[in-house]
């Protein structure tokens, strides 16, 4: 695992440099309008160049069996003897695509698994069965979780399954190397601060809207940040507090962050620091314990301390309540049994 962690920060280390030096390289703008990745984006030069970044080091590291890629279709297997090991690592290569062009802070996110498969490296089978079974674990099979955000810093931030807490590390870009810069823990950042994407807020289901109205009451002293760039606006709520969200809504059914590579690791991280990640929209199920049934597979997410989950469950709670009361729950069995599944 050291050797993947080392192989990630290497490509980091490249990545931020081709991220500095973008508008001066020409690697500014889109491949073409019609490159468009696994998940129906267009893509970008740097969304190019920084997959094969981390493919190209993580396959050198010899340790690797499978990678999942925002940017790939398929799951690249290594199928060669020489080069392949026995971890899975899923990454974003680059998050923020929007932000991309303007000079606003952007990130790498990942994380790794240990294959489940006990049989000899040598003997291993990549039958599709086998591999789904590899590639569909949900999120507490994570043994190593972290994203990289290039900002006016570039800073790593890292979770190890075996060690408590969160570990941030501050790029000195003059040596090249990563200096421990503290521990991260959310429990204890009080800025009152809300994140989501506020112009969908006409196709949010109630939950969404009766929640996030909670932030702009008249006594309260919240305010919005969103900067469309899920690593740094979880970067801002990790050291500074709030929440951030990405719901289903009306026009996106399942959300729009994908579950392996974007949720997982982030949900991971928030609770190992000390906060709560859960679907929403009507769950309080964990992210962590999704069980994916696709590897590019999109979910709705709410993420950061725990006092303003718990202020989503309270409010989510009242309006199941009040729609038993409405639809005398006796004869509305899906709304009580979904209150029901609420509470627990
Ligand atoms: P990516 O660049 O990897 O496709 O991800 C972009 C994501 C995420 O970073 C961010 O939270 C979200 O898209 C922003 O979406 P909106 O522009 O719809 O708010
Ligand atoms: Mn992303
Ligand atoms: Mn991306």
């Amino acid at each position: 695992m050291e050797e993947i962690i080392n192989a990630i920060k290497k490509s980091s280390i490249q990545i931020e440099e081709k991220v500095r030096r973008s508008a001066l390289d020409g690697f500014q703008g889109n491949v073409n309008t019609d490159t468009i990745n696994s998940s129906g984006d267009v893509q970008k030069k740097l969304d190019i160049i920084t997959n094969e970044i981390m493919i190209d080091n993580l396959i050198k590291t010899k340790c690797c069996s499978i990678l999942l890629s925002e940017e790939n279709e398929e799951a690249i297997i290594i199928e060669d003897k020489e080069f392949r090991g026995n971890y899975m690592v899923a990454f974003d290569p680059l998050d923020g695509s929007s932000n991309i062009d303007c000079n606003v802070c952007i990130g790498t996110i990942f994380s790794i698994y240990k294959e489940t498969d006990s049989k000899e490296t040598d003997s291993k089978e990549t039958d599709s069965s086998n591999l789904e079974k590899e590639i569909l674990r949900n999120g507490s099979n994570i043994i190593c979780a972290g994203y990289i955000i290039y900002g006016p810093a570039t800073e790593m931030v890292i979770t190890i399954e075996e060690k408590p807490g969160v570990q941030k590390y501050t790029l000195d870009t003059d040596k090249k190397e990563y200096i421990y810069t503290g521990e991260i823990d959310i429990t204890n950042k009080t800025k009152q601060i809300y994140s989501i994407n506020e112009s969908n807020c006409e196709n949010w289901f109630q939950d969404t809207k009766e929640y996030i109205d909670l932030y702009k009451r008249p006594n309260t002293k919240y305010t919005q940040r969103y900067i469309g760039s899920m690593v740094a606006d979880v970067h801002r709520t990790l050291l500074y507090g709030g929440m951030f969200s990405y719901p289903a809504d009306t026009k996106n059914k399942n959300g729009k962050l994908r579950v392996i590579y974007e949720c997982f690791p982030i949900a991971k991280i928030m609770e190992k620091a000390g906060g709560a990640a859960i679907i929403g929209n009507f769950s309080r199920n964990r992210i962590l314990d999704i069980n994916p049934t696709e590897i590019h597979q999109r979910t709705p997410i709410l993420i950061g301390k725990k006092e303003e989950i718990i202020k989503y469950i309270k409010s989510t709670r009242n309006i199941l309540l009040n729609n038993c009361y409405k639809n005398n729950s006796n004869t509305n069995d899906d709304i009580y049994d979904l209150y029901e599944n609420f509470e627990n």
